[in-house]
């Protein structure tokens, strides 16, 4: 089976600093997992601090977008230093296209962002396309998809499982397109999972849940069908 994870980049570097010890227990399930895997990386904090001070000299969107890109495929060789360090059978160099994809045969593939606009959740589910992927996981440091937001509202519900329109609905009502703002999943890569019928698992940076969604077992998240 093909999986696609989409790592966000508040698992690899929320706080201003990489967070080793979670890339190497990630790689740690990467590196038992028997499936084919491509993982794209978020940017993080880095990517908004990096659009911000671009903001700051005057730079608009699309030159704030191409700073976090950068940051995004920063994560993506930190991320391929984590998995090569496993020896897993990584390609070495992030992929800078959904085309180059094709032409690679490692087990593993790591990309970060691709053109500004979008978003790594975006080209998360444009890799899972090219490589064919049936399952995508999304990592992030929500741990599912929720009613309203869980950070500003208590009564917030988790939903367990939910159909793609409810998604694409949910989504919608929550959309900015700012550099470095945006809902658990956006909305391009809401509809792009609808149209490729891709079955998305939206989990925490746990570990073992992570493992769980990755091996198609039961997991805590939320399943888009
Ligand atoms: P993301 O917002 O996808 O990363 O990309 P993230 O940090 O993982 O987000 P969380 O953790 O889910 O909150 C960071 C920024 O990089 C630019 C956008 O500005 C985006 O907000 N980007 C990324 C692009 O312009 N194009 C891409 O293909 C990817």
């Amino acid at each position: 089976m093909i999986v696609v994870l989409s790592v966000g980049g508040s698992s690899i570097n929320g706080k201003g600093e990489p967070e080793t010890a979670f890339l190497k227990s990630f790689a740690k399930i990467i590196k038992k997992s028997r499936h084919r895997i491509g993982i794209l990386t978020g940017g993080g904090s880095i990517a908004r601090i990096y659009a911000n001070a671009a903001r700051k000299l005057g730079a608009g969107e699309y030159e704030a977008d191409a700073i976090a890109i950068a940051s995004t495929k920063q994560n993506a060789q930190l991320m391929i230093a984590a998995l090569a360090a496993e020896e897993i059978d990584v390609y070495k160099k992030v992929l800078d296209s959904f085309e180059e994809v094709k032409s690679v045969q490692n087990r593993v593939v790591v990309m970060g962002g691709t053109i500004p606009g979008i978003t790594t959740d975006t080209d998360a589910v444009l890799l899972a396309e090219a490589l064919g992927a049936a399952r995508l996981v999304n990592v992030s440091n929500v741990e599912g998809i929720y009613d309203s937001n869980p950070k500003t509202s208590k009564n917030a519900k988790k939903y367990s499982s939910m159909g793609y329109d409810e998604l694409i609905a949910l989504a919608t009502s929550s959309d900015q397109r700012k550099a470095g703002t945006h809902f658990v999943f956006d909305i391009l890569a809401c509809k792009l999972i609808a149209r490729s019928a891709i079955e998305a698992h939206f989990v925490g940076n746990k570990i073992k849940e992570i493992e769980n969604a990755i091996e198609g077992k039961k997991h805590k998240g939320t399943i888009v069908k």
